[in-house]
């Protein structure tokens, strides 16, 4: 298991629209562990592909430090079916850093994904599976979840977004 680098705003991988996963080998669900791993490690609940910058359609979540009963899972080829109602919910997001927002959303979705067992899940979800659900995979087709806030709230956040974008510039030109 590794944790891996997480990608900050800025960065273009961000934007890409993610590649379908057509088989679920070993890479894929080892990916999916480093991904529980490294969300794990930042603390976060929820996890895309992108944001590690892997540009598949794969996305973990893990609710237990909301829930102890819950367990982090993968969610591969989520895709969203149907939606319902509408709700306010405050939102961060691991690539863009000490920035929350309240967004609005559907309240219930549909979805149909894949387990890393290759079963295929067509569900109905509520609360803040539902929440987390659509904001990774917004990320999957390049959505940021500052993509969905007031413009007026936007332009107020313009000058935290440009220092987050400046210093993932200055860390990938370090990587490179
Ligand atoms: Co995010």
């Amino acid at each position: 298991m590794a944790v891996l680098p997480i990608i900050k705003y800025g960065n273009s991988i961000l934007r890409l629209e993610s590649e379908r996963i057509k088989v679920i080998d070993n890479e894929i669900k080892q990916l999916a562990r480093d991904m529980i791993e490294t969300m794990q490690a930042s603390e976060g609940i929820g996890l895309a592909a992108p944001q590690v910058a892997r540009s598949l359609a794969l996305i973990t979540i893990d609710l237990s430090l909301i829930d102890e009963n819950e367990k982090p899972a993968a969610f591969i080829n989520p895709k969203i079916l149907e939606k319902e109602g509408e709700i306010v919910m405050e939102e961060g997001c691991l690539s863009v850093p000490g920035i929350k927002e309240e967004v609005t959303r559907p309240e219930r979705i549909r979805i149909v994904y894949q387990t890393v067992n290759s079963e295929t899940v067509d569900t109905w979800v509520d609360g803040l599976l539902a929440r987390v659900l659509q904001h990774e995979v917004d990320h999957l087709y390049g959505v940021l979840f500052v993509d969905r806030i007031n413009i007026f709230r936007k332009k107020m956040l313009t000058k935290q977004l440009k220092q987050i974008a400046k210093e993932e510039k200055e860390s990938q030109k370090a990587a490179a």
